[in-house]
């Protein structure tokens, strides 16, 4: 544990961690210190020169991002001096910046502005300089205009971080310029367009691409919610003005480089008001889809559930709310009376394994194991899982990947074994028990035969002397990865691709009755799919009902489609992979005649003329972490063999479509 260090700043008292800077130590007095290039979470570069702050007995002025605490330090951070050489520097940058206050977007909620009226600069004393550099207009994402950019940096150091590495500077001095390796446009460079860049920008350098009067930022009403839009679950903030989202941003405090979200969860939400959208009910009427109403859908999806029989089938996805999952669960087994329920986590996971994972916090981790599974920001398979581990490998932890193919995040890796997983997990124990005097007879056993390579003793080498693993791992690949937690006593964390798999696994969603496949191959009567689901070809059923925000291919195949409202559209709670239980919050009313999940199953049990039972999801089975570990064959298990990028691609084809994501290369050619 760190000491503590005692210190005063500005008169007040304050004990923080040895190790903090002033600047951040200021902040817990409440006193904040003008900055301009310092991101929380990252290492100060001392670059802009905003933050100096005087300290006592000191030679000089110091930059308040980079010295650290010391016990009994007394800090001035407000002295007419230092407000003169703050006024000097803005007085520069304000000598290379347009003065078009009235009319930017970023106005309000500018970091410059802020300072400038901060400091009484309406004007630059300095000769005006107008560089004239073209705005990056070529993509519906981000517009890059350099003639703002105060050069602080933080875009260029954000998107270093996460291993992106799109954005550099280009020249010395204030002729620099901020531009991708060619200085050409974003898309010409491996820009992922997650928009972390736009999240760090302090000026209107970096911005949305629609944002032109669409409002100022102090009008948008701020929701704070989840993005269900694969197994990363991330944090967001959406902005809404007159009912429409016109922007998400990744939910971290202002200017923190610590949370991330990809094109996805920034950019999709466009698809809300694409025209593939479902508002209203439809029924088949001969080869068409008709819309109805209300009315008459559910008292024929309620006829036809009344009169069906042992060969009902329910399908959900896991992109669903946890009281959607839960008034399911009773609907079908109350109601419906059908144990034939199934999602499509049983496509890439088996319930214990994800149950079973261990909690963890990825900014303690000095250790990361990747063992099957391939997080990639560029392929949009898991990817703030991707980003989160080169931005903690950028800050010294080690890595090592484990996959049958030569994976995108091995470049960084310490170790990168290329080979089926479960003999290389096998391989690494087997370097770590031979290193080991006392070695359990089971575990021996199970290794007997399994020789070592110069790459499995480097790998148990980092385990060995690690203080603190994570091995993130495909579910198939749970146990095989627990053999190693037992030697090392590393977490465990197996990795969904559906956000809300933990939830509607605890709900209940898996039936003793006909699985996902069996479903899907044509042995039910009638069929109720739920969500977006990774198929399109109508089952052999005889009536289909699907319940889904977009008309999908499967949709317009179906008998009966009800509209369902997007997770931006719900509220509810979502368990994520490690058990953390997280609130999804309603930004914007139900498009049309839509309905949240949870309100359609329990419409259906009403015109059946009964009651669900309930809509709550016991949160505590849920966050039950991991049981203990016992030794299980080095084996991965077999059926999970779903390729997680085109997985997540093909749950979020209609989001994809219906936004200005459809304009990324490879959402194209997937389609
Ligand atoms: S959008 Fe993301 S990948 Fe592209 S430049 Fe910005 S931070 Fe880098
Ligand atoms: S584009 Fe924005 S974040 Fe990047 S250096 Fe310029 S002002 Fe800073
Ligand atoms: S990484 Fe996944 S959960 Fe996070 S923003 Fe992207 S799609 Fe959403
Ligand atoms: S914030 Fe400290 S020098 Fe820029």
């Amino acid at each position: 544990m760190s000491k503590n260090v005692n210190l005063k700043i500005d008169g007040n008292t304050i004990k923080v961690p040895e190790g903090t800077t002033l600047l951040d130590a200021a902040e817990k007095t409440g006193v904040h210190i003008p900055n301009l290039c310092y991101i929380k979470g990252m290492r100060g570069i001392g670059a802009c020169r905003m933050c100096l702050v005087d300290v006592e007995g000191g030679r000089g002025p110091v930059t308040a991002c980079t010295a650290k605490v010391k016990e009994g330090m007394v800090i001035d951070t407000n002295t007419e001096n230092l407000q003169d050489m703050r006024k000097f520097v803005i007085d520069l940058i304000l000598s290379m910046h347009p003065l078009d206050c009235m009319t930017c977007t970023k106005a309000g909620v500018c970091t410059l502005q802020q300072y400038a009226y901060d400091t009484g600069i309406k004007e630059s004393t300095f000769t005006r300089k107008d560089f004239g550099y073209p705005v990056d207009t070529a993509n519906p994402f981000i517009k890059r205009d350099p003639d703002y950019c105060i050069l602080c940096g933080k875009c260029v150091r954000v998107c270093k971080e996460q291993g992106t590495n799109v954005l550099e500077f280009m020249g010395r001095g204030v002729g620099s310029k901020v531009t991708t390796a060619q200085d050409g446009p974003l898309q010409e460079s491996d820009c992922t367009f997650c928009g972390s860049c736009v999240d760090a920008c302090p000026v209107n350098s970096l911005l949305e691409a629609d944002r032109w009067r669409k409002g100022r930022e102090w009008e948008y009403e701020k929701t704070d919610s989840v993005c269900l839009s694969c197994g990363n679950g991330c944090d967001i903030t959406i902005k809404v003005k007159d009912n429409s989202i016109i922007k998400i941003n990744t939910r971290a405090d202002d200017t923190s480089s610590e949370k991330y979200i990809c094109a996805i969860g920034r950019f999709g939400f466009d698809s809300l008001l694409s025209d593939q959208r479902i508002t209203a009910p439809m029924k088949r009427v001969g080869n068409d889809l008709q819309e109805t109403t209300w009315e008459d859908a559910l008292k024929i999806v309620a006829d036809k559930f009344k009169t069906s029989g042992s060969k009902t089938g329910v399908i959900s996805s896991a992109g669903i709310l946890n009281e959607d999952a839960s008034a399911l669960a009773s609907l079908a087994e109350d109601v419906i009376k059908t144990k034939n329920i199934d999602t499509t986590v049983s496509l890439y996971a088996d319930a214990d394994s994800i149950r079973s994972s261990d909690i963890v916090d990825i900014d303690k981790a000095d250790l990361i194991v990747l063992a099957g599974i391939n997080p990639s920001q560029w392929e949009r398979g898991l990817p703030a899982l991707d980003a989160s581990i080169r931005k903690r490998v950028s800050r010294g932890a080690k890595l090592i990947a484990i996959n049958s193919e030569d994976i995108k995040a091995g470049e960084v890796a310490a170790v990168n074994l290329i080979g089926d997983e479960a003999s290389i997990l096998a391989m690494i124990a087997k370097s770590l028990t031979s290193k080991s005097k006392k070695v359990d007879k089971d575990m021996e056993s199970a290794l007997s035969g399994v020789s070592t390579t110069e790459d499995s003793d480097n790998a148990s080498e980092l385990l060995a002397s690690s203080k603190s693993t994570i091995i993130y791992c495909a579910p198939s690949l749970f146990n095989a990865s627990r053999n190693i937690s037992i030697l090392t006593g590393a977490n465990v964390v197996a990795v969904p691709l559906e956000a809300n798999s933990r939830g509607v696994i605890t709900a209940g969603l898996s039936g003793e009755g006909m699985t996902y496949q069996d479903m899907i191959t044509g042995n039910t009567d009638l069929l109720y799919i739920i969500g977006e689901v990774p198929f399109t070809q109508r089952p052999d059923s005889k009536f289909l009902i699907v319940q889904t925000s977009y008309l999908t291919r499967l949709a317009k195949e179906a008998d009966i489609v009800l509209p369902s409202a997007t997770y931006l559209e719900s509220s509810g709670s979502m368990v994520n992979y490690l058990g953390k239980v997280k609130k999804v919050n309603k930004a914007s009313a139900p498009a049309g005649d839509s309905k949240e999940h949870k309100e359609i199953f329990t419409s259906i049990a009403k015109v059946i003329g009964t009651k669900l039972k309930s809509t709550k999801v016991d949160i505590k089975k849920a966050v039950k972490a991991g049981s203990k570990a016992k030794l299980m064959p080095f084996e991965k298990q077999k059926g999970f063999d779903v390729d997680p990028a085109s997985f997540i691609d093909s749950i979020n084809a209609s989001m994809i479509k219906g936004s200005r994501l459809s304009w990324l290369k490879e959402a194209l050619a997937a389609d």
